[in-house]
């Protein structure tokens, strides 16, 4: 058997030599290919084009696999068996000669989204057990020229800052350790500019998304022949698994894209195929919400709740959460030191218990959606009395304590804490089936090594067991609460990866809700992840965390470019600042389905600094679109360039409307129709200041353009 596998997608194509005996080869990802080129392909040259790449017969390269036979061997061969191709899953089958190890490829294909899908299976045919030391899900030849790197370096507040670098010989790890949330530090995605540093709407691209929450190792190796090699996996590190005889290792998805559209058209792939196979409700828009931390953080009563719901409701909003601070019995929280792990309501802070709030919203005609913080404790807790053991923690050793000094993680691995954690949002679904929407975070790493219920030869797995509980407990909420709307937040945006995203339907995209810097964090964010699924909120100012003040306004313009809610006391907004919101919350019902279902293409970029950001979504019939511009800086008598648009129908007319408008007159374009042509080989030019009246004057102009086709 020698056989040419061929993946085509809409625009991309995938080629890969299967010969028996030998290992799967890659000869082609890019553009679509013609019958004729299929036929006329040239083998590729000084690379290592090894699909899945062994340890152990060619040492010095890098390897996707390596592994510890049950007898010791240390080296592994995989060469094909079998080949299976059925619809659109292609299965390629390889054996080590010499010991009963099977490792499956698979490969998915997403036609319409160019999206292509791959995973492995491990198996162990062994009579003993083996040892895992490295299980990519899948390995990648991209041939050097000057290949250019997009990752999303951040931190805490910081999140998704997107870093442009060539990629030089050597090696570039990009890596997870923190054990609950992956994404605070680095992503797991990446991508793959072929030509050049990276352009947004031109050149080919190819992106890469691990769909992992765990621990993750991104690795792009360059050595002295004409290729790099990207490794995508979850993290090795003080992983090594032992696969028991007969189990079989699946590793997660890596999804893949290619676009000759730029960054921006790999972006689009991924939103579609994100909105469309990935993200719980994916094509359902989202409500409108008020959160209640920034607004009043643990300070919850039931009237100042019934006073958030009635100001939200009064602005047009569709939801309120209640967020931290509204649970614990014999250990109220007060602060973040306690009570986590006691999910039942703190009846001095809400004597009218839940039934109280969804009376009260109810009241208000909006949802009601609670904050839960389930895989954690707090030693002070009633949980932790009675469980010291669900914890985790270093054997013989005292637990390393998090978040105010008291803060466990619960240990998913075990079945019993898994079983816990399906039970709280059970018991407040069972119990308050109108609770609408759960807000799930998670705020500690995992500080120590050991898992109480692992058996002391396996500690190793605790990472990736962690995660295989996470998601058992989430497929079980998911098949009993199919509706429920579920934000997955971690300190903030630690976790936004398709991983976890089957199972929530948004995240908090970041706990620094300064609109400045959102702009960087949401830009780096929508390289992978739709607005849809970014929760971005518009909060109080000084902001909280970078005491910035900025323009009412300007927050409500960046808001509106993803998720939009509101994380604020709207008793303290001037009536001014409530009637901005309001007006937004309007605009922003029209505006949904074009933001939250359009094509995303951004224009400039915040990290180009050239003084304004901008970017925009555009529908599928090409006939509304919502165009985003924001000044990044402010300076008296400054030059900014004038914004070509993108993704419009060259040949329509697009009439112009200024949204959330706050200055006097309207600007020359209002009301004017423009042709697609125009607007994109040209661009509008937009006055660098907003004109409000003389005492609303401020320095954080920006602009939120309506644009409808005639
Ligand atoms: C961290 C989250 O990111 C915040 O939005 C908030 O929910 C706090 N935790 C509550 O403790």
């Amino acid at each position: 058997m020698a056989e040419t596998v061929t993946l085509h997608t809409s625009n991309t194509t995938m080629v890969l030599n299967v010969e028996k005996g030998k290992q799967p080869k890659y000869v082609y990802y890019g553009a679509k290919l013609s019958d004729y080129d299929q036929q006329h392909l040239q083998t590729p040259r000084n690379g290592r084009m090894d699909a899945y790449p062994a340890y152990g017969m060619n040492c010095p390269a890098e390897a996707a696999f390596a592994m510890k036979h049950a007898d010791g061997n240390m080296s592994t061969e995989l060469y094909v068996t079998d080949l299976d191709r059925q619809g659109d899953i292609t299965r390629i089958t390889l054996k080590d000669p010499q010991y009963p190890i099977s490792v499956t490829l698979f490969y998915k294909v997403y036609q319409e989204e160019d999206m292509i899908e791959t995973w492995t299976e491990i198996h162990n045919g062994e009579a003993k057990p083996v040892t895992l030391t490295q299980f990519a899900s899948c390995s990648l030849p991209i041939r050097r020229g000057n290949v250019w790197l997009s990752h999303f370096y951040g931190s805490w507040a910081n999140e998704a800052r997107l870093v442009e670098e060539p990629i030089l010989p050597g090696e570039k790890v990009i890596k997870n350790k923190d054990g609950t949330r992956n994404s605070h530090t680095d992503h797991a995605e990446v991508m793959f500019s072929l030509n050049g540093k990276g352009q947004e709407n031109t050149g080919d691209v190819i992106g890469a998304a691990l769909c992992y929450s765990g621990n993750f190792q991104l690795k792009i190796d360059t050595d002295d022949t004409e290729y790099h090699y990207f490794f995508a996996s979850i993290n090795p590190d003080n992983s090594e698994y032992h696969l028991k005889k007969g189990e079989t290792f699946t590793t997660p998805k890596v999804a893949l894209s290619y676009s000759q559209a730029g960054l921006s058209g790999v972006s689009r792939n991924f939103h579609q195929w994100g909105r469309k196979y990935m993200l719980a409700h994916g094509n359902k828009e989202r409500k409108i919400l008020l959160n209640s931390w920034e607004g009043v953080y643990f300070d919850i009563n039931q009237q100042g709740m019934d006073q958030m719901m009635g100001d939200i409701a009064s602005m047009g909003g569709e939801l309120f959460v209640m967020d931290d601070g509204w649970f614990g019995d014999k250990y109220p929280r007060k602060v973040d030191n306690s009570s986590l792990g006691d999910w039942v309501v703190d009846k001095n802070k809400l004597p009218d218990g839940i039934e109280g709030l969804l009376r009260d919203a109810k009241k208000h005609g909006i949802k009601f959606g609670i904050w839960i913080e389930p895989e954690m404790a707090n030693t002070v807790s009633e949980l932790y009395e009675a469980h010291p053991d669900w914890i985790i923690k270093a054997p013989k050793r005292e637990p390393v304590l998090g978040r105010g000094g008291t803060q466990v993680v619960l240990d998913m691995s075990n079945p019993k804490v898994q079983d816990f954690v399906f039970s709280i949002v059970d018991n407040l679904m069972t119990k308050y089936p109108e609770i609408d929407y759960i807000k799930w975070d998670a705020n500690m790493p995992i500080l120590n090594h050991g898992s109480q219920y692992l058996t002391m030869n396996d500690q190793s797995h605790l990472y990736i067991e962690y995660h295989r509980g996470l998601e058992n407990t989430c497929k079980r909420i998911r098949a009993k609460y199919p509706d429920l709307t579920i934000q997955a937040c971690a300190s903030g945006g630690g976790r936004a990866n398709w991983g976890v995203l089957p199972y929530f339907d948004e995240f908090w995209v970041s706990d620094n809700t300064d609109a400045l810097q959102r702009i960087y964090m949401q830009w780096g964010t929508s390289y992978f992840f739709p607005a849809i699924a970014m929760a971005s909120h518009i909060s109080a100012t000084p902001n909280h965390t970078v005491f910035r003040t900025t323009a009412m306004k300007y927050r409500i313009d960046v808001a509106m470019s993803g998720r939009l809610g509101m994380e604020i006391q709207p008793k303290n907004m001037t009536d001014d600042e409530k009637a901005l919101c309001r007006n937004a919350i309007k605009e922003y019902k029209g505006i949904r389905p074009i933001v939250q279902f359009g094509d995303l293409f951004r224009l400039v970029s915040p990290y180009d600094k050239v003084g304004l950001a901008s970017l925009m979504y555009v529908n599928k019939q090409k006939t509304k679109s919502v165009f985003f511009w924001w000044k990044t800086e402010s300076f008296q008598n400054e030059h900014l360039p004038r914004v070509k648009m993108a993704g419009l129908d060259a040949n329509k007319y697009y009439k112009v409307h200024e949204l959330n408008r706050i200055d006097l007159r309207p600007m020359d374009i209002e009301g004017k129709s423009f042709s697609g042509a125009y607007l994109m080989n040209h661009g509008l030019e937009i006055p660098y200041r907003n004109e409000p009246e003389y005492a609303k004057k401020n320095d954080w102009s920006s602009r939120v353009l309506l644009l409808e086709a005639e």
